[in-house]
């Protein structure tokens, strides 16, 4: 066995559309929303080992429901695999904070186990089993634009969303995020939060048709009560506004935020002066590129691009 990991740059995901339809019998939410991948990204390595491990650069990470290891001991079961591995995070993506960070290492250890393993198993097979770690886990084995239905995990590709700028805000929280931050928050939402997915099906046509983004398009049926059970959240937005942002939306269930800039010319400037401001003021702020292409969410990643 050869020393060399695999590594993987597992990246955030924005919600551009988080619509909760309304909450089903089974205690899961219907949703419609459509997901961009954005190229802010965790690194993961693994090596080959006789039994699982893993070290994170965010020690509190690591414990036994952790979702990293989950999704390795699930892969491991299933596949009848008899060897281990040695996985180590570095975490980049703001952890709890809406980007899907977790999730997306989850799809990417099954991926990377996947290969290290030499199992060969379909994108399907993953798919499957991705869909049984979390919601928003599949997404992060499939194309990086798509609209989603059903609590997350059913996947319709969109063609790839002309290439913008996303300025990720991390509000200040006094207190840490609890455990169960999602699931907190679907049950904080009333009935007036619930929308009927018409937004996500405009948005996802007017991609498809090429058109640019209408922020009046980009709605959360989070927005509420983020803002209600965090005020850093309205914080972090005035700093935003103040800075120059136009709009502002909630990262899937927060409490970050983001806005958008097409990166085209003037719009790289805006974002470029917007996140130069931000930086100014003390806010924790991430700049990162919309992913487009197949190989995006996971591809291989050496060591000379980390
Ligand atoms: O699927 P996942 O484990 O990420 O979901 C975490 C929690 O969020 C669930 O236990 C559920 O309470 C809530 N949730 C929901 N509807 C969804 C996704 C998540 O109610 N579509």
């Amino acid at each position: 066995m050869s020393d060399e990991p695999v590594i993987l740059g597992p990246p955030a995901k924005l919600n551009l559309t988080l619509e909760v339809l309304g909450r089903r019998p089974d205690g899961y939410h219907d949703l419609a929303s459509v997901f961009q991948a954005i190229d802010l990204r965790d690194v993961l390595r693994l090596w080959p080992a006789a039994s699982l491990s893993l070290e994170c650069s965010t020690p509190d990470l690591v414990g036994e429901g952790n979702l990293v290891l989950r999704a390795a001991r699930l892969l491991q079961a299933e596949a009848g695999v008899a060897t281990g591995a040695r996985l180590h995070l570095a975490k980049r993506i703001p952890v709890a904070a809406g980007l899907g960070g977790g999730s997306s290492d989850a799809a990417a250890v099954l991926v990377g186990l996947n290969r290290l393993w030499g199992l060969e198993w379909p994108a399907e097979s993953l798919v499957e089993l991705a869909a049984r770690l979390g919601s928003d886990v599949p997404f992060f084995l499939g194309p990086p634009t798509a609209l989603a239905a059903g609590r997350g995990e059913q996947l319709s590709p969109l063609p790839a969303l002309a290439p913008h700028i996303a300025l990720v805000v991390r509000p200040a929280l006094r207190q840490p995020p609890p455990r169960d931050k999602t699931r907190r928050l679907y049950a904080a939402l009333r009935p007036e939060d619930y929308r009927d997915g018409a937004a996500s099906r405009q948005l996802a046509e007017a991609i498809g048709a090429g058109r640019p983004l209408d922020p009046a398009l980009l709605v959360n049926s989070f927005e509420r009560v983020a803002r209600g059970l965090c005020p850093e959240v309205a914080e972090a937005a005035a700093a935003m506004l103040v800075a120059g942002a136009w709009w502002i939306r909630l990262a899937g269930s927060g409490p970050c935020l983001y806005t958008l800039f097409r990166q085209d010319g003037a719009g790289a400037q805006q974002a470029a002066a917007e996140a130069e401001g931000l930086r100014a003021s003390g806010v924790e702020i991430h700049v990162a590129a919309t992913l487009a292409g197949d190989a995006a969410l996971n591809a291989h990643i050496g060591p000379d691009s980390i």
